[in-house]
């Protein structure tokens, strides 16, 4: 899909389709200026009955004859000004209308629509990346594959090159994780998720990428990874992926050497529970336990296909938590790759186990700031829900940039504290410290047990437990927080 600027009339634009904001007050039916043509046709199609002008309802139309396009797509947009939550609502149900017609062009008009504190700038990047969304339907292994990208050509209202770009690069990066997320955990498997990431590096010139096996991480000592992955038949894989762009710094004055930004994502193909055992319900939505890996492999996609001026690495423990002869038990004491000792109490609070060495191996690149991804615990989804990721940090500035990074990308975190006095709740007699909090404020103690691996070192986390994957008729992976993270890495480029 290629996204391209207009200023001209409306009417002479070459495109399939029209798509057009409507009110529910006939009076301003359409509310915005510079389609006259229109409001009068629409005012017609409305007193025939024609337009459903309920908020989010969408109305195909044939289009007037004075308009060179086909169709024209109405869409109900109520009468004030939209928040920021129901505009991006919009932009995301335009791609699937628009593919249901077999529509290859189309002139967008939701970003003229006024949405509350926002740019215009952001409203045109949101339809970007709603149409990205919209367009993405997961069909791998399905065997009706017919929901084919139809949509070649957007043409949005001025747009500036850069935000087409960036916004365009976003929404690969967010296709790139939700796929990656919703592949089955038979296909999709610490193996084939390390070739998914060489595929990727081999894509982009700027990026490269290494795989260690076993014999690696035993040499470096990453007991709590290795752990974790002796109850698979397939074994652990640590992935780390490169993009070098700190030599094309340019006017941002990036350096060859510039420390790299990390991040660093929860890469578990499918959480059982291992020993500990999870409950028999809804366990296939455990094959989403890799969505924080696939958020931060989206974000790097996102960052090569725009050649940020920045150096970036991304670091994946990718391992599978199986019940077996050979697995963990509750009990047993590992050694991390840190030298601190840790018992495990419950071999389902995996996550904490494989990212604590991966974190500790990421700060052997002396990054200036590394942010973690994770599907971490089931209590951020009751302390947060579903709609926002959490974020936690000791560093105030870097929690805050990731707020704004969320706000701006509209894959939006909010903050929990990480203080010291949480830590008592990992005490234990047999380790340094153990791998369970207990129940109260559980997303915050497994934040706890991260930040003992990261002291000295700019680092944040984010819980997308809630966020990375939605249930029921819509069950599949959101691709959060890759967008997220892709506005953080824009960000840095920036500012460097
Ligand atoms: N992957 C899960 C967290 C999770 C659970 C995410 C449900 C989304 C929905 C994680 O590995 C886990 O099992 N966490 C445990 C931790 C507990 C044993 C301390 C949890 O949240 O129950
Ligand atoms: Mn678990
Ligand atoms: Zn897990």
């Amino acid at each position: 899909m290629e996204f391209t600027d207009f200023s001209s009339d409306i009417s002479t634009l070459e495109a399939d389709c029209l798509i057009v904001p409507v009110a529910d007050k006939s009076d301003t039916l359409v509310p915005i200026s510079g389609v006259d043509e229109i409001k009068t046709f629409l005012a017609e199609a409305d007193s025939n009955h024609l337009l459903d002008k309920k908020h989010g309802k969408l109305s195909f139309l044939l289009a007037p004859d004075n308009c060179k396009a086909r169709w024209l797509l109405a869409i109900g947009c109520g009468d004030k000004p939209l928040s920021a939550a129901k505009y991006r609502a919009l932009c995301d149900s335009v791609a699937p209308a628009l593919k249901a017609r077999k529509v290859r062009s189309a002139v967008h008009l939701l970003p003229r629509l006024a949405v509350e504190s926002r740019s215009d700038s952001w409203k045109a990047r949101q339809a970007v990346l709603g149409m990205g969304y919209g367009d993405y339907r997961y069909t791998t292994t399905r065997s009706a594959k017919s929901s084919k990208t139809t949509l070649e050509k957007v043409l949005l209202p001025q747009i500036s090159a850069k935000d087409i770009s960036e916004a365009a690069a976003m929404a690969r990066g967010v296709a790139t994780a939700r796929e990656l997320g919703n592949l089955p955990p038979n296909l999709l498997n610490p193996e084939t998720l390390a070739e998914r990431a060489t595929q990727i590096a081999e894509t982009y010139a700027s990026a490269s990428v290494e795989i260690l096996d076993v014999a690696a991480m035993e040499e470096l000592g990453m007991g709590a990874l290795l752990a974790v992955g002796k109850g698979s038949e397939i074994p652990p894989r640590l992935i780390v992926l490169r993009h070098n762009g700190g030599e094309n710094g340019g006017e941002n004055g990036g350096k060859k050497d510039a420390a790299p930004v990390a991040l660093v994502g929860k890469g578990i193909t499918f959480d059982t529970g291992g020993i500990s055992l999870k409950p028999g319900a809804a366990m296939d939505e455990m094959k989403f336990d890799m969505c924080g890996a696939a958020g931060v492999i989206g974000a790097f996609v996102a960052c090569c296909e725009m050649n940020l001026p920045l150096n970036v690495i991304t670091v994946v423990p990718a391992v599978e938590n199986m019940p077996d002869g050979k697995s963990y038990r509750p009990g047993d004491v590992v050694t991390t790759m840190s030298g601190k000792t840790v018992e495990v109490l419950n071999t389902d609070a995996e996550g904490r186990l494989i990212l604590c060495d991966a974190l500790t191996y990421t700060q052997k690149f002396e990054p200036r700031l590394m942010v973690d991804a994770a599907t971490l615990t089931g209590a951020c989804v009751v302390a947060l829900g579903r709609h926002a990721s959490a974020v936690m940090s000791k560093d105030d500035e870097l929690a805050q940039m990731l707020i704004d990074a969320g706000d701006e990308s509209f894959d939006r975190v909010w903050r929990l504290p990480l203080w010291d006095e949480y830590q008592s709740q990992l005490d234990t007699n047999f380790a340094d410290f153990s791998n369970l909090g207990g129940s109260p404020a559980g997303a915050i103690t497994a934040g706890c047990f991260l930040a003992r691996f990261c002291d000295g070192v700019r680092w944040a986390h984010l819980d997308v437990a809630g966020s990375a994957w939605l249930q029921g008729a819509k069950k599949g992976a959101t691709g959060r927080p890759a967008a997220v993270l892709a506005q953080f890495l824009i960000n840095q480029s920036n500012e460097q």
